[in-house]
């Protein structure tokens, strides 16, 4: 092999999903038997609607669904999207500026793939979602971390952005709701935000994958139609994951100009070809559908949210913000660290998050995985009960 390493230097400097890890970590010792209660997935516990399941069962046996599709999705789909994102954000687009995604992941991946050339720079406001930096690194792009800080409730500004802001600024990466702080601007920081992308040329990716789990008096709103102007250096996306309970289908998209469509269709076309045509066909009846569903699950998030800041809040040692949006809350530990817990003293929340899990048998995210050590992130889209017992046990194990 000469000098060459076994494993592309490009794949093996990725660094795994910590997410999924600790995911994967809790469900494992569930499986040996323990009593582990899991705050990592970010994914609602409750099954798909029946009419979305029933749709695809229809699929199955449909013959039409057995063969390739389109790359970029059926095109009653496509159609379906751009009515759906006409309803729900009011950005009025073409069915033909849809690329439907296997899952909004993948649609993060690819839009970095047809936008960026070797040393572009994205800037992503931190905390993050984990995916979005190893996604720009793997485009050979450079990830531009720009700190939101809690006492901001973690929202970037202007002037954090153009402090930021270089001649190979190519890109800008804007999340709201925010996984994982929870975070949701305000329409006029959105507004001055888009604006400010619109007098540089700098490319919007706006994942709007969270916008109908908002609560309290915050509100989601869709840069493209506060700043019309951005329409043509912005690429929006969104999937089923999170409004209709389908993590596991695989359906997400991304809505962009004629050329990015294009562009992103071609690299698709050698990727993965059409989307799973019986997942495409459940999203289908998911997004032509009515809200009813995410309205009954956005009740019962918005609920577990305050439980879960209100316990954790409790805890000396511990600073929560009130979730917005998504389905998150992302604590501040700073004043445990370094305490005596269980023998250990924990000296950052990667430790710390061990410590919990091998002792309270509970599983957190530590905020390292977000660009944001001294924080955790723990979904709330598990049953009430479990979670009063994991934040419970926390909260035993770090008073003592
Ligand atoms: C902010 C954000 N965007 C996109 C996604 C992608 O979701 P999926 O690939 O399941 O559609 C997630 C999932 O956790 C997310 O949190």
């Amino acid at each position: 092999m000469g000098g060459m390493s076994r494993i592309s230097r490009r794949v093996g400097a990725i660094t795994e999903s910590a997410t999924l890890a600790v995911d994967a970590k809790a469900k494992a010792l569930q499986a040996a038997g323990e009593d582990v209660i899991g705050f990592g997935a970010g994914e609602p516990d409750f099954p798909t609607p029946a009419h979305i399941v029933d749709a695809a069962s229809a699929a199955c046996v449909d013959p039409r669904n057995h063969k390739y599709t389109p790359t970029p999705g059926l095109p009653e789909l496509r159609a379906a999207i751009a009515a759906k994102t006409q309803r729900d954000s009011g950005y009025v687009v073409e069915a033909s500026q849809v690329v439907v995604t296997v899952g909004g992941k993948h649609a993060v991946y690819n839009a970095f793939q047809t936008l960026l050339d070797p040393g572009d720079e994205v800037i992503i406001p931190a905390p993050y979602w984990t995916t979005y930096p190893e996604a720009v690194k793997l485009a050979d792009g450079v990830p531009v971390e720009v700190l939101a800080p809690e006492s901001a409730e973690f929202r970037v500004t202007i002037e954090q952005l153009e402090a930021a802001r270089t001649p190979r600024t190519k890109v800008l990466l804007f999340v709201s709701p925010s996984n994982p702080t929870g975070a949701v601007y305000p329409r006029d920081e959105v507004e001055a935000i888009g604006r400010w992308a619109v007098e540089h040329g700098i490319w919007v990716l706006t994942d709007e994958i969270y916008e109908h789990l908002t609560y309290g008096g915050h509100e989601f709103s869709s840069m493209p139609v506060l700043v019309p102007e951005l329409a043509d250096q912005c690429v929006v996306l969104n999937g089923v994951a999170k409004t209709y309970a389908m993590t596991g289908w695989r359906v997400g998209w991304m809505i962009g100009p004629a050329d990015f469509t294009a562009a992103a269709i071609n690299l698709q076309s050698h990727q993965t070809s059409n989307v799973p045509n019986v997942s495409q066909r459940a999203a289908l009846a998911a997004v032509s559908g009515d809200l009813e569903a995410v309205g009954e699950m956005r009740a019962a998030f918005d609920r577990r949210g305050r439980v879960m800041h209100e316990l954790l809040s409790a805890i000396p040692g511990v600073t929560c913000l009130e979730p917005q949006g998504a389905f998150y809350c992302f604590p501040s530990f700073d004043g445990v660290l370094g305490r005596e817990i269980a023998g250990r003293k924990p000296a950052n929340t990667l430790e710390l998050c061990e410590l919990i899990l091998e002792e309270a048998r509970v599983a957190i995210v530590p905020g390292e995985a977000f660009g944001a050590p001294g924080y955790a992130r723990l979904s709330f889209a598990l049953s009430d009960d479990a979670l009063v017992e994991g934040v419970s046990r926390i909260a035993k194990l770090l008073t003592g």
